[in-house]
């Protein structure tokens, strides 16, 4: 950031972060969605956040039918288990999606597993998609967020296979939590790219995709045949740690498929700069990861000629760069790494500016 760009640093960031910062990452993490559940849970508080985080807000968009208030949304793994999409809401995120969740909960990797990097305004997991499973989700959703006008903003829900499921059998889990959440569902992601579950990302090679793609569409089809409600839109969500050419794969199988978009990106182990001197695993997020991610949107963009909905992911960190995913061509775009740098006041300020 240059200084004619640099601005006064916010109550969060005079305040809140360094206390939250002084605790453990994870328990900082836990802290707050604790407080955001219940939050959640007193109607009238989300209310009177939602009013004043979400007036006038510009860009509001209609998207594999669905219509999103605005462009921005709240990222994969914060809201894990779905338990806070509410406040996520009020805070002025036009869509939430929870998850990672798998068939079966599940533990997770052994802590420490959540590092930050503040001068680099990054961090680096490896919690390993720990979730107390997918019917847990579905009950929880439908009590505190249930579908109807009461739901400010779009749901996602993004799916992934239990770490002891041999990668042949992956499909089943990701059916099995499809079925699960159907029923609280705005749209799905396909999660196929999360580094901590050993094997996962396989399921990108084009064999394992087609099985994967195929079981779910046909799960999506019975389920609408014995509903009669529209087919739930899917994405996928992808790796920045594929190469260019296998991007394009991917993203040709999606169109032949017809799903509905992509997700890009995950987050990368590649060890840019700085971080090729830190020795911890996981993936790493924020900032180091925003111009690989730039440019997997725009290869996306190229070579789909635009005809792939993109939800735009990976080092946001202000207005600037999440304007830039939606100018290389991404539709939506979600924050998660800015959101613990720069607090909640960052929602509201992209939510209503970026169109
Ligand atoms: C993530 N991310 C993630 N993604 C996903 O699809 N499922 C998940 O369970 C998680 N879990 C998770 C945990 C933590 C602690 C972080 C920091 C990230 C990835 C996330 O959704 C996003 O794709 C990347 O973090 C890149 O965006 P940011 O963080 O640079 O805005």
């Amino acid at each position: 950031m240059n200084q004619a760009q640099r601005t006064e640093p916010t109550m969060y960031e005079k305040i809140i972060r360094p206390i939250l910062f002084r605790m453990d990452a994870e328990e900082a993490h836990e802290w707050t969605i604790r407080n955001l559940s219940l939050a959640s849970g007193v109607p009238w508080i989300c209310k009177v956040l939602h009013k004043w985080n979400c007036g006038n807000g510009k860009g509001a968009v209609r998207l594999f039918g669905l219509d999103f208030p605005n462009r921005l949304g709240l990222a994969a793994g914060m809201d894990k288990d779905g338990r806070c999409p509410g406040a996520f809401a009020a805070m002025g995120f036009g869509h939430v999606e929870a998850g990672t969740v798998t068939p079966v909960g599940q533990l997770g990797n052994d802590k420490p597993r959540l590092f930050r990097y503040p001068q680099e305004e990054a961090v680096i997991n490896r919690m390993g998609f720990n979730n107390h499973g997918a019917e847990s989700m579905a009950s929880r959703i439908s009590k505190t967020y249930p579908k109807g006008p009461g739901r400010t903003a779009v749901l996602g829900i993004n799916i992934g296979k239990g770490k002891s499921t041999p990668i042949e059998e992956a499909a089943r889990d990701y059916v099995a939590g499809f079925r699960e959440l159907a029923a609280q569902a705005d749209y799905f992601t396909v999660n196929i790219s999360s580094p901590n579950t050993p094997g996962l990302r396989q399921l990108q090679q084009e064999s394992y995709l087609r099985e994967l793609l195929g079981s779910l569409q046909q799960a999506n089809q019975e389920r609408s045949t014995e509903t009669g409600e529209a087919k739930i839109p899917i994405l996928v969500k992808i790796a920045p740690d594929l190469e260019d050419r296998e991007i394009e794969l991917v993203v040709g199988l999606l169109e032949v498929l017809g799903y509905d978009g992509v997700i890009a990106t995950n987050t990368t182990v590649a060890r840019p700069g700085y971080f090729g001197n830190v020795n911890e695993t996981g993936g790493l997020s924020g900032l180091p990861l925003q111009s690989r991610s730039d440019d997997v949107i725009r290869l996306i963009h190229k070579v789909t000629g635009g005809g792939m909905p993109i939800i735009g992911v990976g080092g946001i960190m202000d207005l600037d760069s999440a304007q830039r995913k939606i100018d290389l061509g991404a539709s939506l775009v979600q924050i998660y790494t800015g959101l613990i740098y720069k607090g909640p006041g960052i929602v509201r300020k992209i939510a209503q500016a970026i169109g």
